[in-house]
C-alpha cells in the first residue's frame, strides 16, 4: 500500500504560533518510521516541512474580514497540487497540519484527483469541536481556520483568484456528502448554515445520547458504502484531557478511544482516500505537548488501520 504524506507547517490561518511546529513533532516521534516498519506502507515524502516562505506576499491586508487572505490562498493552492499529485496515482494521502485552513487545499486536491480518476465524488468526515464552515462574513475572528468548509462547499466564492478565486468546481464538495462528528462549539452564524443546508452532524449530545459505536453507525451510513472519504481530523475534537496543546481548545469532547474508535470504522471502510491531522500546537500547555502529540500519532495510526488485535 502506498502513501504520500505532506507536511504543512502553516499558521496563518489563526493568530497563534506553533501550530507549524506540529509537522516535525510528528515525525520526531516516529510517525515515519511507524508507518513504514508497523502498518508496512510504502511511503512518498519529500522529508521537509513546507513553511511556503518564498510565497509569502509583501502585503497583505484583511480582506472581505479575512486575516492573511494571500497567504493562506498561495499556501492552499499548492498544498491542493500536492495533495492531487499522490492522489491522481491513487496513493493515500496524509498531510500534517498547520492550522485547519489548510483543507481547502487537502480537499480541493482529493476532490480534483477522486473526480478525475474514479469519476466519483467524494465524501468528507469532519471531525472536530467546530464546524469551521463561516463565511468571511458571519466570522466574528476572521480567522480563515473557521472558514475552510464555507470554500469547499461553494457557501463562500470569491472572484480574485489571489483570494481563494483559485478553486473551480472540481475542487468542491456537495454538502450533502460532508459529515461533522464531535461538534460543540458553533458560532450563531454557522448554526443557520448547518440547519438550512441540512448538513448532517453528530454533535457530542449525539454521542452523549447513542454512543459513538451507533454515531458511527448512522455517519457511515448516510456517506454510503463505497464511497471515497476524506477523514479530516482536528485535534481539539478531542477532550483537552487528552489534547491540551491547541489553539483553540472546547472542553467535554472526545476521550482518546472515542477518536481512535472513529478513525478505527473509518478504516475498517477501506474507502479512505486521504487523512488531514490538523491543531497541534506543541508550544501551548507545554507540558501537555507530549500528550497531544501521542494522540495525534494515535488517530494517525488508527485511520491507516492499526488494529487492537
Ligand atoms: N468558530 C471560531 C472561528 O470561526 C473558531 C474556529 C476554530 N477552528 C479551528 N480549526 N480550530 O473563529
Ligand atoms: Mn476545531
Ligand atoms: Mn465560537
Ligand atoms: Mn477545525
Amino acid at each position: 500500500n502506498e502513501l504520500g504524506v505532506v507536511a504543512v507547517g502553516f499558521s496563518g490561518g489563526q493568530p497563534k504560533a506553533g501550530v507549524d511546529a506540529a509537522p516535525m513533532a510528528l515525525i520526531e516521534a516516529g510517525l515515519i518510521q511507524q508507518l513504514e516498519e508497523d502498518l508496512e506502507f510504502k511511503v512518498s515524502f519529500d522529508g521537509q516541512v513546507h513553511s511556503y516562505s518564498e510565497i509569502l506576499p509583501a502585503d497583505d491586508p484583511p480582506y472581505r474580514n479575512m486575516k492573511r487572505p494571500k497567504f493562506a490562498s498561495a499556501v492552499t493552492r499548492e498544498v491542493s497540487e500536492q495533495v492531487y499529485n499522490y492522489a491522481k496515482d491513487g496513493k493515500l494521502v496524509l498531510t500534517l497540519g498547520g492550522d485547519h485552513s489548510i483543507a481547502i487545499g487537502t480537499i480541493s486536491g482529493t476532490a480534483r484527483a477522486i473526480r478525475e480518476r474514479l469519476g466519483r465524488e467524494m465524501a468528507v468526515i469532519w471531525v472536530d469541536a467546530h464546524a469551521d464552515i463561516n463565511t468571511p462574513e458571519t466570522s466574528d475572528s476572521g480567522n480563515i481556520h473557521g472558514m475552510p468548509v464555507s470554500f469547499l462547499t461553494g457557501l463562500a466564492t470569491e472572484t480574485r483568484e489571489d483570494v481563494f478565486g483559485w478553486l473551480q468546481d472540481h475542487h468542491r464538495l456537495s454538502t450533502k456528502k460532508l459529515v461533522y462528528i464531535g461538534l460543540r462549539d458553533i458560532d450563531k452564524g454557522e448554526k443557520k448554515i448547518l440547519k438550512e443546508h441540512g448538513i448532517k452532524a453528530f454533535s457530542m449530545h449525539d454521542i452523549d445520547r447513542h454512543g459513538i459505536g451507533k454515531v458511527m453507525d448512522m455517519a457511515l451510513g448516510w456517506i454510503g458504502s463505497d464511497t471515497p472519504i476524506h477523514l479530516s481530523f482536528d485535534i481539539d475534537a478531542l477532550d483537552p484531557m487528552w489534547a491540551p496543546s491547541t489553539g483553540t481548545a472546547v472542553r467535554g469532547g472526545l476521550t482518546l478511544r472515542e477518536g481512535d474508535f472513529i478513525a478505527e470504522c473509518v478504516a475498517e471502510t477501506g474507502s479512505l482516500v486521504a487523512l488531514d491531522l490538523v491543531e497541534v500546537n506543541p508550544s501551548l500547555d507545554e507540558q501537555g505537548a507530549t500528550d497531544t502529540v501521542r494522540s495525534g500519532l494515535s488517530i494517525i495510526r488508527c485511520s491507516l488501520g492499526d488494529t487492537l488485535l
